[in-house]
């Protein structure tokens, strides 16, 4: 039985492998089972829940505001140069100001990726992260532990590498916090399907996250960070500012891997050069380059010219704007059958990439901008975000131009379109919409969800189309032959994809309740859920009030699954996905064993003769029983080892009877 700081361990440091390296070296259903297998081991054990364990990134109760935080090192910001001549100014100004005895030829410079996100501190005390920090004015920010405790690359303990030097006694930790372009986009896509509002570039997405009150809020979102600088350290020596990053990437905490170190002027502006080229690939949204002088005795020698290091530079790259004509709005049909709009334009180029259509949010934000057909827009593109139209230059509006009418019917059905209560979003609530359905299982297949390896968009997309599926269960009952039948598909591909839809029956019950699509349940409410419930009959029959008792639920969400149940066809569903033998229970709670020690509860203690303390809790809770972490009036058994200690001394006082191993297999077997 494994030991659980050795779990947690494990599991941290796999989470280091995929958010830090992004290179792991297990599949996701083996981490998946490793995080199960510490949450039973936690929930039987209270007792030996510490704050670095990766189940405890995501505090309950949400903050009423954030407490101030003064920095005890300023956080400066930059000064900007805006082309090749700027950046030798500023090589020029640094040259003026060395000190004799610092040879020309030794300045090294260290090229960054200048991220656009949000600053953030955080500090570590003998290893374990004690608060994270919002830049604020440079002096004060605002205290956001609750919430850079649910960013996943983020270390909850340093070292994370299971061979990095020993944590110092402080560290401050300076850094962005970003939501990458890809994560970024499948956000948005969620919101427009959910009829929720979308962040308009990475940079809102990520400060918008962060300023959650509610934690769990922010861990709903896909936010990452990378380090770029120590703000102090005590108990370790730093010479250098890539001295300072190898250290970050020792102790496991995620560095940008393409930031360079050189010596030669004209390197560092070929590699910003490079970088603007390829700001597309970056998988970040990256407004520029920041150039640092490496050595950091020389950085403190230089020192500040207003609230910005003479030691650095922001190298911005240029915006990527254009007008065009846009021809068309169009609309399109999501998951939950919300209908939104966007643009077909005249092909234009930004900044490389040829844009021929752009996301119009939704048509309340295309009504306040009144953008119209036939308007001359601006647009604007950031990374690989699907472009926007900003504005409508009203100046070159044609006289004759008229507001646009938001649609009535559905556009791939049509159907009449819906309102819900207040909301402006208009909705097709035909439940054969076959636009729905595409996405719905585009959704169920994902990688959050049921994760069905090579079964995409394109495949979606053709069972849906063929006929062959009319809900997302029917995925359980595609035979070789109708994939046969499909366009691409060879004996091999169908063998493959049937094989993968096969094994997603053994998926664990959060992601299949991630894949059912309920609006507001994403994989985090889903893992609370699946916590809390044993299977999803219970789910199916809890009210609102039930939901709203448990941990992770609001009233929105409460009222969401309750009505999602409440739709006959949502049940058939559910029905479907049973018989198809897909995981629709917590695996811990299937009873196996007689339950002789219902209603019964039990500590255990000290060290047993055979078992480790987690087969006796899971001994006990097979056969129905409760293990908690306390003595007290309610505690019905205490199972004592040898070395027990203080709870046997009060379970002496409280008169509780004491019982050892095999008293407690004996009980159970009477
Ligand atoms: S260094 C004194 N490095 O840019 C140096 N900043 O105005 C302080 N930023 O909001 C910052 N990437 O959060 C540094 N590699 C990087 C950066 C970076 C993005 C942001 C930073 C701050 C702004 C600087």
């Amino acid at each position: 039985m494994t030991n659980i700081a050795e779990l947690r361990k494990q599991i941290n440091y796999h989470l280091y492998r995929y958010y830090a390296l992004d290179d792991p070296i297990i599949s996701d259903a083996e981490f998946d089972q490793l995080m199960q297998t510490l949450r039973d081991l936690e929930a039987q054990n209270p007792e030996l829940i510490t704050p670095d364990s990766p189940t405890q990134r995501v505090g309950a109760e949400p903050l009423e505001s954030f407490d101030k935080v003064t920095h005890v090192v300023a956080m400066t910001s930059l000064a900007n140069a805006f082309n090749d001549e700027d950046m030798r100014n500023w090589l020029g100004r640094i040259e003026r100001r060395l000190p004799t005895w610092y040879p020309r030829d030794a300045v090294e410079f260290v090229v960054e990726p200048k991220i656009d996100g949000l600053a953030v501190a955080i500090v570590y005390e003998q290893g374990l992260l004690k608060q994270g920090a919002t830049r604020g004015n440079g002096l004060v920010g605002e205290n956001i532990t609750a919430n850079v405790r649910t960013i996943k690359s983020v270390p909850l303990r340093i070292p994370a590498t299971p061979d990095g030097p020993p944590p110092p006694t402080r560290i401050e930790i300076r850094g962005e916090v970003y939501m990458p372009i890809k994560e970024f986009n499948r956000y948005n896509q969620q919101q427009l399907d959910l009829g929720e509002r979308v962040f308009a570039n990475p940079r809102n997405a990520a400060a918008g996250s962060l300023r959650q009150l509610d934690s769990r809020e922010t861990a709903s979102r896909p936010l990452a960070m990378f380090g770029y600088g120590v703000g102090y350290i005590e108990g370790a020596e730093l010479q250098t500012h890539w001295d300072a990053l190898e250290y970050l990437k020792a102790v496991g905490f995620p560095v940008n891997p393409d930031i360079i170190r050189t010596k030669n002027f004209d390197e560092v502006l070929e590699f910003i050069r490079q970088w603007m080229d390829k700001r597309d690939e970056l998988g970040y949204d990256a407004d520029g380059a920041v150039i640092k002088i490496n050595d950091l005795t020389l950085q403190k020698y230089l020192g500040l010219v207003g609230n910005a290091p003479r030691w650095a530079i922001a190298y911005k790259f240029p915006a990527r704007e254009a007008t065009t004509k846009l021809l068309e709005i169009r609309c399109n049909v999501g998951r939950t059958g919300q209908v939104t709009p966007y643009a077909v334009l005249e092909a234009v180029n930004i900044g490389g990439v040829t844009v021929r259509q752009a996301t119009l949010h939704n048509f309340e934000d295309l009504a306040k901008k009144d953008i119209r057909p036939g308007d001359t827009v601006l647009l604007k593109r950031a990374g690989d975000v699907i472009p926007q139209v900003v504005k409508p230059i009203l100046e070159a509006r044609a006289a004759d131009s008229m507001p646009y009418q938001p649609p009535t019917h559905c556009p791939d059905c049509h159907e009449a379109l819906s309102h819900f209560g207040e909301e402006v979003a208009l909705f097709c609530i035909n439940a054969a919409c076959p636009a729905q359905l595409v996405r719905q299982l585009e959704y169920f297949v994902s990688r959050p969800a049921l994760n069905i390896e090579g079964f995409g968009v394109k495949i979606s997309e053709q069972v849906a189309q063929a006929g062959l599926i009319h809900d997302v269960a029917d995925i359980y009952t595609l035979t070789k032959t109708q994939l046969l039948s499909l366009e691409g598909f060879a004996e091999k591909k169908a063998d493959k994809i049937l094989a993968m839809i096969d094994e997603s029956k053994h998926q664990p019950f959060d992601r299949v309740l991630t894949g059912l699509g309920i609006r507001y349940v994403g994989s985090v409410v889903a893992a609370f859920i699946a916590h809390a419930f044993a299977d999803i009959q219970a789910l199916q029959q809890a009210t609102q009030p039930e939901l709203e008792q448990i941990n992770g639920i609001g009233p929105r969400i409460a009222e969401s699954i309750v009505d999602w149940f409440s739709r006959p066809a949502n049940r058939t569903l559910v029905q479907k996905l049973r018989q198809a033998g897909v995981t629709l229970s917590s695996s811990k709670v299937e009873p196996t064993a007689p339950q002789t020690l219902a209603n019964l509860t039990f500590v255990i203690t000290g060290t047993l003769p055979t078992w480790g303390r987690e087969e006796a809790a899971a001994f006990i809770q097979d056969h129905g029983g409760k293990v908690t972490g306390t003595v007290s009036k309610k505690t019905d058994y205490l199972v004592a080892g040898e070395a027990a200690g203080s709870k046997l001394e009060k379970a002496q006082t409280l008169n509780i009877p004491i019982i050892d191993e095999a008293g407690l297999k004996k009980l159970a077997t009477e």
